[in-house]
């Protein structure tokens, strides 16, 4: 067992160019020192191997070899001249020499024409310590420059600061065009260029604009590239270069990177991302990179307070005081109501000991199965279908399988910004030549980019997925396209046949789906055969599918058409839900569900109960227990009282808010756990000071199954971890817990559920990550799953017929609403919204298409209010033809917006997950806010007015 805190890193080494894989082999002498590389290595690179360094500025092993500043030069015996190590590649037998007389001249020479033009101020320059440049002068022996400032130089190019995070000095830049390069390569954004020749060469965003106003979309991998301090993050102009750095885990997407967070003292420097990590390989998006300031805005809560009735004003307690009301609240409600009248909600954005202690003590302490996480209105129905038709609740592949990936089809998902460090690895993939299918009923970013266009774009109508995967499917099977021998290998061959007779009726034919879907026949008969026949295929899908009335059913699509066409068990395919939040995957398998105990086991499995009970120490109830929508519902019929809320914001993230506040108003008792006094603290009785993610140890898992540990790099602002304030209000409920440390909750963790068997602490700082199933077959993890079997056994073809949301268009409500994120903003925004990132994106707006504006009067900007049968909310109008006439589209980061006013309480037959991505509603012009708005405001600025008097409470 570990205990390990915080692990010190120094810089990774650099390479100078890209690692080869190769199974040959090439073996050479460098400075008399003999090397065996794979083949296509670079001579920079081998030299690294070797031992020794070669001096370089335009080289990173992050990008590929450019050749430009010529300080790499070596001598190669039988080769005339001096080749640039870095775009040299190794040969058998081949005797380099790195150090001799001659090139100590020339890289003099180099590097003093480099510091002719550059300014002086190595002792003031925020780079200093940390500049690729003053190392290189140091290595070279720069003892003068001869030639003078006087002539022509850019020592006086203004500064570009009007990006919030970096800032851009072109008098340090030496034109490497590492920034470039990393844009294009990594990023695959294509913001900057180098305009201009010669010597008046400079680096340039977009058409010489400032970034703020250029294609840039601050992903940070230029700053990162940048070997002086020409792109500076500016906290470190402002803080100084740190003194050391933490491994951890980015708390916002699915994607998980993992970040270097470089400290001083208890302060974050700068987030750097790590190029160990494997979700990422050193990349990163704005979020994890540059939005890490809220941990530390003065908004944060960092007392527990407690109030009787939520007009009450809040009183600053002590930990124990707020513990034991809480604990006295939950006792008192059981008393009087019954066992089954308190629950508890997780969250994905907490860590999965954390996930885990809450079910643990819902089910231990409460003595009920009334737990739920906000993974029910995301990907509940990726459970559902995935495990009904392939055995596993989730994705099939590593990211690092999309470079294998011929072609990708991306369904809902919008990776560009709902994903964005994986949306570069599949842009660089499709750039290299792989071919994209979109289904999207938006025209999203990824349609049409820098050098990449997808072969297809089935816009299809919201609401019509099935239909639309079924018309897929019609022309895989009708057309001859199905890998029998992979089905009759692979597959249950009778449940094949039901769904073969199903789908082949003619009803599902891309001709007769055309007037449901709306997409033209031609477009799904081609994509279904890029599909089939292009090579290696994977499905990337989002919330776009799951969050739908039939979103199982689409899964479970998505799913038979993988199957049929044999693209599932190896590198290159599979069926991958792109998890939004950072630990989706996680808070589903810690048990997060009424019916589930971890690892997917129903809680009716006597065995599987028994297990618990044996090392909780307590009787578990057999009866699934209430879901979120339950929750509310008889929290309004008087039968539900006491609820728990860890880190997740109800009342803005699910449908129908006048409901779900009508539901919290109801209750005698509720406890939230966060960090900020966000929507739903707004109707707490108790108020618990959560930790941010810099604040605690623990694990996320991302998209891939990836478990990455998040370390703790200062102390606990609130003085309690959250893991810790689970087991104060489990003991003083009664049920005892007792941990040391989160390393210890894993260890629990890993002895009760199968797939985690192999998983602890140490393991993952050995492998800086662990892909479940990790066990004793798997002692590693698994990358890939299903490579010899399913893990039902056979594969299960489900008949997936195509039932109409009831959310129908009407004369009144003629339009349907969609959702969606941006990359700037991260789900209810509670964090994002408290950084920088508001100068991308300060507000949600409405999407409307031309046409639909011009038929109502409206213009860009305009205010508009959108009626659905739920409510009504007020937002500016945003004329854009990314929507197809008929829909409009808006993002839910601020509260205020009312997203979820309008959304209605459809759901997913299967699951619950709402059906935030149909909402039949009218647009039309106003000049006021709404009703539920006026309300909204007035609400909130009550509760801002209850908070300050908590100071007095003290007193
Ligand atoms: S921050 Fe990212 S997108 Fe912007 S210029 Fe740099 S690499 Fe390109
Ligand atoms: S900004 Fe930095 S990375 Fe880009 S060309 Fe200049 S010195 Fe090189
Ligand atoms: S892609 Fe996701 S995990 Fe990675 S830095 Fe961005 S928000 Fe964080
Ligand atoms: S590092 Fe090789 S030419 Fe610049």
């Amino acid at each position: 067992m570990s205990v390990q805190t915080s692990i010190s890193l120094q810089n990774p080494v650099d390479y100078g160019t890209p690692r080869r894989v190769s199974e040959k082999m090439v073996t050479l002498e460098i400075d008399g020192v003999e090397v065996s590389v794979p083949e296509g290595t670079s001579v920079m690179s081998a030299s690294m191997d070797a031992g020794i360094k070669v001096p370089k500025l335009c080289a990173t092993d992050s990008l590929e070899a450019f050749g430009s500043c010529r300080l790499c030069l070596v001598e190669i015996e039988g080769r005339k001249g001096y080749p640039a190590s870095c775009t040299t590649t190794v040969a058998p037998g081949m005797k380099v020499r790195t150090q001799t007389p001659k090139l100590a001249d020339l890289r003099r020479g180099v590097m003093e024409l480099y510091i002719s033009d550059h300014p002086l101020d190595c002792l003031t320059c925020s780079a200093n310590g940390n500049c690729e440049l003053q190392d290189m002068a140091g290595v070279v022996g720069l003892r003068e420059v001869r030639y003078g400032y006087e002539g022509e130089n850019h020592l006086k190019v203004e500064k570009d600061n009007s990006n919030p995070y970096f800032s851009f000095d072109p008098s340090k830049c030496i034109v490497c065009s590492r920034c470039v390069r990393a844009c294009e390569e990594v990023q695959g954004t294509f913001a900057l260029t180098i305009d201009g020749r010669g010597f008046a060469s400079m680096v340039s965003p977009s058409e010489n604009q400032p970034f703020m106003e250029s294609e840039c979309v601050s992903c940070g991998a230029c700053v990162q590239a940048c070997p002086t301090a020409t792109l500076m993050e500016k906290s470190v102009i402002d803080m100084g270069q740190a003194d050391h750095s933490v491994v951890t885990t980015c708390a916002y997407c699915g994607v998980g990177c993992s970040f270097r967070a470089e400290m001083k003292g208890a302060e974050v420097v700068r987030m750097i991302p790590n190029k160990e990590g494997k979700a990422n390989r050193g990349h990163s998006c704005i979020k994890g990179r540059f939005a890490f300031g809220y941990a530390t805005h003065p908004d944060r809560i960092k007392t527990p307070m407690i109030r009787g009735k939520i007009s009450d004003p809040w009183r600053e307690v002590s930990w124990d005081e707020a513990i034991n009301y809480a604990a006295s609240e939950f006792k008192r409600i059981q008393a009087k109501y019954g066992r089954g009248s308190i629950g508890g909600i997780t969250s994905s954005r907490c860590t999965n000991e954390e996930t885990y202690l809450v079910q643990k003590m819902v089910r231990a302490a409460f003595g009920n199965n009334n737990v739920d996480t906000c993974a029910r209105v995301c990907h509940s129905p990726t459970g559902y279908g995935l495990k009904t038709t392939l055995g596993e609740s989730a994705g099939t592949q590593d990211f690092d399988s999309v470079m294998k990936s011929d072609v990708m089809m991306v369904i809902g998902a919008n990776p560009t910004d709902g994903h964005p460090v994986f949306a570069s690895r599949m842009k660089r993939r499709l750039r290299e030549g792989a071919k994209l299918i979109i289904v999207d009923p938006r025209t999203i970013d990824m349609v049409r980019t820098p050098h990449i266009e997808a072969s297809y774009h089935l816009q299809l109508r919201p609401g019509t997925n099935v239909a639309l995967i079924n018309s897929l499917a019609y022309v895989i099977v009708t057309e001859g396209l199905v890998k029998d021998d992979f089905v009759a290998a692979r597959c249950d061959v009778k449940e094949f046949a039901k769904w073969k007779a199903f789908i082949t009726e003619a009803r599902n034919s891309p001709e007769q789906m055309e007037r449901t879907t709306g997409v033209p026949a031609d477009q799904v008969r081609g994509a279904a055969r890029l599909y089939a026949t292009g090579g290696n295929g994977a499905i990337y899908y989002g919330l776009g599918v799951t969050e739908h009335s039939q979103g199982s059913t689409m899964v479970i699509g998505i799913a038979n058409i993988a199957m049929a066409t044999g693209n599932i068990g190896h590198e290159g395919v599979g069926v991958n839900p792109l998890r939004g939040q950072n630990n989706v995957q996680g808070s589903c398998d810690m048990g997060s569900f009424p019916h589930e105990l971890p690892g997917y086991r129903h809680v009716s499995d006597d065995k599987t109960r028994a297990q618990f009970e044996k090392v909780w120490g307590v009787k578990l109830d057999s009866e699934p227990g209430l879901r979120i929508p339950n929750m509310f519902d008889a929290s309004i019929d008087g039968s539900f009282k006491g609820l728990y809320v860890q880190g997740e914001d109800i009342a803005q993230s699910d449908p129908d808010t006048q409901h779900v506040t009508h539901a919290l108003e109801s209750l005698e008792c509720m406890v939230v756990q966060d960090i900020f006094l966000n929507e739903t603290a707004k109707f707490a009785h108790v108020f618990l000071p959560g930790s941010s993610f810099l604040e605690k140890n623990g694990t996320f898992t991302n998209a891939e199954r990836r478990i990455s540990r998040v370390r703790k790099v200062m102390p606990a602002l609130a003085g309690k971890e959250d893991w810790e304030a689970t087991i104060a209000l489990s003991n003083a409920l009664g049920y005892q817990m007792n941990y040391a440390h989160p390393s210890e909750i894993m260890d629990e963790i890993a002895a009760l559920t199968p797939t985690f068997t192999g998983v602890s602490y140490d393991k993952i700082d050995e492998l800086e990550s662990i892909q479940w199933p990790c066990n004793e077959a798997a002692p590693e993890g698994t990358p890939t799953m299903h490579v010899k079997e399913f893990v039902r056994g056979k594969g299960r073809f489900v008949v997936t017929e195509y039932i109409p949301t009831e959310e129908r268009t009407t004369g009144k409500y003629p339009l349907i609403l969609t959702t969606g994120r941006i990359l700037s903003q991260y789900n209810v925004g509670a964090q994002t919204r408290r950084t920088a990132n508001n100068m991308w994106h300060d507000e949600d707006r409405l999407e409307i298409h031309p046409h639909d504006a011009e038929q109502r009067g409206i213009k860009d900007g305009d205010w508009v209010g959108v009626i659905s049968r739920a409510g009504d909310t007020v937002m500016r109008a945003k004329i854009a033809e990314r929507m197809q006439p008929g829909v409009v589209y808006t993002t839910f980061h601020f509260p205020g917006s009312g997203a979820n006013v309008i959304t209605a309480d459809g759901s997913d037959w299967a699951t619950n997950c709402p059906e935030y991505k149909v909402t039949a509603v009218q647009v039309s012009l106003v000049s006021q806010p709404s009703t539920w708005q006026k309300h909204f405001r007035e609400f909130t600025e009550t509760q801002l007015e209850l908070l300050p008097q908590r100071e007095a409470s003290k007193a």
